[in-house]
């Protein structure tokens, strides 16, 4: 969860290293730290607080030359985030210097191991322990160091490692956590993503768990931990630098929403002709298809929340079984059924979710098939699925995902369709029409933003809310709640409207409004009864209803309202909606929108 970077070359300046941090800033955000090779040394300056404190720090070094440099931006697991605990670590000469990000499981026992051979520990972090193991083995040579130091290692990490005794060269390794490298002219960048490396090339390896490399001003070398030489291809990223930018907008996450129109043209484009889909992906799992019975869709949070939107939009169509799960559960459950007819899907955006990709593990231990959805080329779930289909959103800076869950709903319900027409149950055409019209309607409700924030500015106070729906608008609610919550800190629950009188009704009064999702649909006289039931107790509320719904202002104290379309594709129409909610709710409440506290954007620990 936290990002590391580096460069080796002979151009770089010591500011690119707190560039590099800036796009990486979003996997963990309590302290930052670089080390650099200079004068026969390696200096570092870590500090606790965002990059933007490290930057101010080194504001008038910024365009000093560095050969060598590592960086580092933390969301803690292992001690508090102060600046000690902060990266980078060193060994007990200060000479090597080590950023890491995943979890050493076994640190306590090396750490009294190391400790009993002599070494003097200053952090309580788990990684420091890396640099005294690469300290202990080290003897003029730090690529054969860190290769006998990794093997002592239990559990996840992506490391970078300098030395001031070898001031042109780095050295970095992987083991579960992400890394990715780029060859430079002269040198390589190493980082945690894809974005922070565009600037400087777009040929990119994507490093395997095994692999540890060398960095040096000649070349590239990969080698298993057995010291054998690993070839690899670059992959080429079509990502354009500028979409990991603000361009202007107030936050990231205000600008992804803003391009989720293309998000969806994009997803859509050459996937539907004439009422027929293709998926190109899974165009060999015709037969799968055919006779598939149950699909297993496994992930986490807000993609979680699509699974469940692709759950109902299947159910309303075939008599297939599908079961969404919670991944973190999922992985640790101990018997469930499959047979050649289920397919699992895992989905997640930055491919990296950790109890998603042990989920991906298992079944495939397991000789289940599996397909992923994901939005990141190269990651780790989708080298380990058998197949993927990506939804080619961007990148997604903003903490709280927007975009990639648009991008997640059409690539779902394009697969749910494809199923569809593999089994020949055809979709109405309106289905097609309105999917293809989706552009358009996002567009329009991008320009309802302000009248959106003219009502959240009525409820920006409110320490409570209940989101609630139905069918497949109860996992919009779900999402709307999820949004809620983790940008605006409001405590924000949600309930299937059904659910309401069996027991959460209790908390609603005047100081805990709902917000209903209410479109006029075959449930729309359940919802309006739920609607009426919670005003009688006073709560305020806020419909999300279509704009054929002539009495929605009668039972409600606001109304936000959207175009009519296909039934099936109400939660992705709704989608733009309460997401500008959240977003206005936490702008208004002055808070950091992009970066919310505690959290970080790629959970790649338990
Ligand atoms: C919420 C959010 C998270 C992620 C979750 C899974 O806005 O972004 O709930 O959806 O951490 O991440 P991925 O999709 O990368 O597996």
């Amino acid at each position: 969860m936290c990002g590391i970077f580096g460069i080796v070359g002979k151009k770089h300046r010591l500011g690119e290293l707190i560039d590099g941090l800036k796009k990486l800033e979003y996997r963990g955000y309590d302290s930052a730290g670089i080390a650099y090779v200079a004068n026969g040394r390696v200096d570092v300056a870590k500090q606790s607080g965002r990059v933007a404190v490290l930057e101010k720090m080194y504001e008038d070094r910024t365009s000093t030359f560095i050969n060598v440099g590592i960086a580092h931006t933390r969301w803690a697991t292992h001690g508090n985030p102060n600046d000690i605990n902060a990266h980078p670590h060193t060994d007990c000469t200060g000479r090597i210097a080590v950023v890491h990000n995943g979890i050493i499981e076994n640190f306590n026992e090396l750490k009294q191991q190391l400790i009993d051979s002599g070494h003097f520990f200053k952090s309580d972090t788990d990684t420091e322990i890396i640099a005294h193991l690469i300290e202990e083995y080290y003897g003029g040579d730090i690529f054969d160091a860190v290769k006998k130091a990794i093997k002592r290692l239990r559990g996840a990490f992506a490391i970078g490692v300098v030395s001031a005794d070898e001031p042109d060269k780095l050295v970095a390794a992987r083991e579960g956590s992400p890394l990715i490298v780029g060859k430079t002219e002269g040198g390589g960048i190493i980082a945690s993503d894809i974005t922070p490396i565009l600037k400087y090339t777009k040929e990119m390896y994507f490093v395997d768990d095994g692999d540890i490399i060398e960095i040096n001003l000649n070349e590239v070398r990969f080698e298993d931990y057995y010291g054998k030489r690993r070839q690899k291809e670059p992959q080429r990223i079509d990502w354009e630098e500028t979409a990991a930018e603000k361009s202007g907008y107030k936050f990231f996450m205000e600008k992804e929403i803003t391009e989720e129109p293309d998000v969806i043209k994009k997803a859509l484009t050459g996937r539907i002709s004439e009422g027929k889909i293709r998926l190109d992906e899974i165009s060999e799992w015709q037969e799968l298809l055919k006779k598939i019975k149950t699909i297993k869709v496994i992930a986490a949070g807000t993609s979680y929340h699509s699974g469940m939107v692709f759950k109902y939009f299947l159910n309303e169509l075939l008599p297939i079984s599908v079961e969404v799960e919670i991944s973190s559960e999922f992985r640790y459950m101990r018997q469930w059924e499959y047979d050649d007819e289920t397919l699992f899907v895992f989905i997640s955006q930055s491919g990296e979710t950790l109890d998603t990709l042990e989920s991906l593990r298992l079944v495939k231990r397991l000789g289940g098939k599996t397909l992923a959805i994901s939005n990141v080329v190269g990651s780790t779930i989708t080298r380990e699925a058998e197949k993927t289909i990506f939804i080619n959103a961007g990148p997604e800076i903003g903490v709280a995902s927007t975009k990639a869950y648009v991008g997640q709903l059409i690539v779902l319900y394009l697969l749910g369709a494809t199923i569809c027409q593999a089994k020949n149950c055809s979709l109405e055409t309106t289905f097609f029409q309105d999917l293809q019209r989706m552009p358009q309607l996002y567009e329009n409700a991008l320009k309802q933003s302000d009248e959106i924030r003219e009502i959240a500015k009525k409820y920006a106070h409110f320490l409570h809310f209940m989101y609630i729906g139905r069918k497949g608008n109860y996992p919009t609610a779900m999402e709307g709640a999820l949004k809620l919550k983790e940008i605006s800190y409001i405590n924000a629950t949600c309930y299937a409207g059904g659910e309401l009188k069996h027991g959460p009704i209790a908390l609603l009064d005047s100081e805990f409004p709902v917000f209903v999702i209410i479109p006029k649909d075959d449930l729309y006289q359940k919802m309006k009864s739920n609607v009426i039931e919670t005003r009688a107790r006073n709560a305020r509320c806020i419909s999300l209803t279509t704009n054929d719904n002539h009495e929605a202002k009668t039972f409600s104290d606001d109304v936000i309202y959207i175009p009519h379309c296909s039934d099936h594709l109400l939660p992705l129409l709704c989608a733009p909606y309460i997401q500008l909610f959240a977003y206005h709710i936490a702008d208004i409440r002055g808070l950091d929108v992009d970066k919310p506290r505690n959290l970080a954007k790629s959970v790649t620990v338990e």
